[in-house]
């Protein structure tokens, strides 16, 4: 038995195959056009996204008997807007997740309509980032294509689409359009009105591990899956990601050090956050509920220090000076592309500060590593004050490699970290789902303690978690003290 997982990226698809006992027998990837502008425009072209998918999958299976695959399921970059017509051409190109273009829609939605209101119907407060801000730009700056639309989704529901000929979506990345009673997992009919979209526009919904049609005829000959291939919806990627590092038990958290930071907690409840408007409440794919915060810069941040800056490649090799933890006297502001959760402030700028005469090149390291978890704590300080408990952390993504930023982790954010066995994120997620939609396993936590193993526990020093209590108080009032001169800057 073989399972699909198909990753819909930014940069690139990412397709994963594998057996039943989480085995992975191979990894394809194809990249893509990004379309950038000064303006923060961010847009792609979803023709290339099933061009790419499609020649992926076709050298993913390459080989293996066609007959083992049993399904295939999807992870997909959130919030993009695709627009069809009534002959299910796309009508522009798609207008993606970290587009800046909506700040008028987001400034009416969040203070006209009012950011409880919001709250209490979708869970969340309009970001740039998010689909209807992006409907109603749609509707005011190209009202011929917002009449023309006959179908809206999102990126991997595209690819889902063309695969299945399906228009489906699941309720984790439908909760990243802002039009979804997150709550009752049903579209939101004053969202809906407000826009001024009916409900025959949007996809019908379904858990993300469930099957919601096969492959078509065009799709199998494109991509060489035969036609009993069954097609699971999948999810957004950070819940898809959760899911492919067992982040799917009630309280469970994972800490991502990706170019940007997650903080992500599964939740068996629904809660919101009405007091800060800061975290995402979305539904997970594992089936229930989940909260998360996203800081903007975190292995980003360590990149720009280590490539840009001191012009080197060997990570390592600059964090093996790093003294004892807990001790550093510079502190680093990670805000490079601005801050999102909680700050949600686009000014926000990086800043050294406390550097003297004896300040070295790996104090200024060290301080990148805590500025960034100290970000992450601001995320995890929310989750504590909504009343969830969170005592340990699965730390996953590029950053999480270095043992050493592990450790700090477990300080700074004083829980027990612990790394994973399959280090595939949302593509292995996305596989699990198909897995469990194929009818593998009963449930996705069933296959996620199947397949998922703790490999390595950090604990949290007690003497440099006291350290960094103290550190961090200094690192919020930094920002505090910094936050109008940004605007200057
Ligand atoms: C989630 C988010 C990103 C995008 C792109 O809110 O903005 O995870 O889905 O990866």
């Amino acid at each position: 038995m073989l399972f699909v997982g198909v990753d819909l990226g930014t940069t690139a698809v990412k397709m994963l195959l594998m057996d039943k006992k989480g085995s992975i027998k191979r990894v394809v990837s194809r990249e893509y056009p990004l379309y950038m502008n000064e303006n923060g425009w961010s847009d792609q072209e979803p023709d290339d996204w099933r061009a790419a998918s499609a020649d992926g999958i076709k050298e993913l299976i390459a080989g293996f008997d066609p007959d083992e695959i049993q399904s295939v399921s999807f992870s997909g970059q959130m919030h993009g807007l695709v627009l069809l017509d009534e002959d299910d051409r796309v009508i522009r190109r798609a207008i993606l997740w970290n587009d800046q273009r909506t700040s008028a829609e987001c400034d009416y939605l969040n203070n006209e309509i009012g950011k409880n209101r919001l709250i209490d119907h979708t869970a969340n407060i309009a970001l740039t980032g998010f689909t209807a801000p992006k409907i109603l730009w749609v509707k005011k700056n190209e009202p011929e294509n917002f009449k023309r639309a006959a179908k809206i989704m999102l990126p991997k529901d595209y690819i889902a689409y063309k695969l299945s000929g399906v228009f489906a979506t699941d309720y984790s990345d439908a909760s990243g359009m802002l039009l979804l009673d997150v709550k009752n997992k049903k579209w939101d009919s004053f969202m809906l009105e407000l826009l001024g979209i009916d409900e025959g526009k949007l996809a019908k919904l379904y858990q993300s591990y469930e099957t919601v049609g096969t492959v078509c005829e065009r799709a199998s000959r494109e991509t060489g899956l035969p036609r009993s291939v069954k097609v699971v919806i999948g999810g957004g990627d950070q819940a898809v990601g959760a899911v492919g590092s067992g982040t799917v038990v009630n309280n469970m958290c994972s800490v991502s050090l990706g170019t940007s930071g997650v903080v992500f907690v599964a939740s068996d409840s629904f809660k919101a956050d009405y007091e800060k408007s800061a975290l995402h409440s979305f539904c997970h794919a594992a089936g229930k509920y989940h909260m998360m915060g996203v800081t903007l810069a975190a292995a980003g941040s360590n990149k720009w220090w280590v490539e840009n800056v001191l012009n080197e490649t060997d990570y390592a090799k600059e964090q093996a000076e790093i003294g004892e933890l807990g001790h550093n006297r510079v502190f680093f502001l990670p805000y490079l592309n601005g801050e999102r959760t909680p700050k949600n402030d686009p000014d926000a700028r990086g800043a050294f500060i406390g550097m003297s005469m004896t300040t070295k090149r790996s104090d200024m390291t060290q301080a990148v590593l805590e500025g960034v978890t100290f970000s992450l704590r601001d995320i995890l300080e929310i989750v504590r004050n909504l009343g969830i408990n969170v005592d340990t952390a699965r730390i996953i993504g590029g950053g999480a490699k270095s043992p050493i930023w592990r450790q700090m982790t477990a300080d700074i954010l004083n829980v027990r970290v612990e790394t994973v066995n399959i280090t595939e994120g949302p593509a292995l997620g996305a596989a699990i789902l198909a897995a469990v939609g194929a009818g593998a396993f009963a449930s996705v936590e069933e296959a996620c303690k199947a397949l998922i193993k703790v490999t390595n526990i950090y604990t949290p020093n007690k003497e440099a978690a006291e350290c960094y209590n103290r550190r961090y108080q200094i690192y919020k009032k930094l920002y505090d003290d910094l936050k109008d001169t940004f605007k200057l800057i």
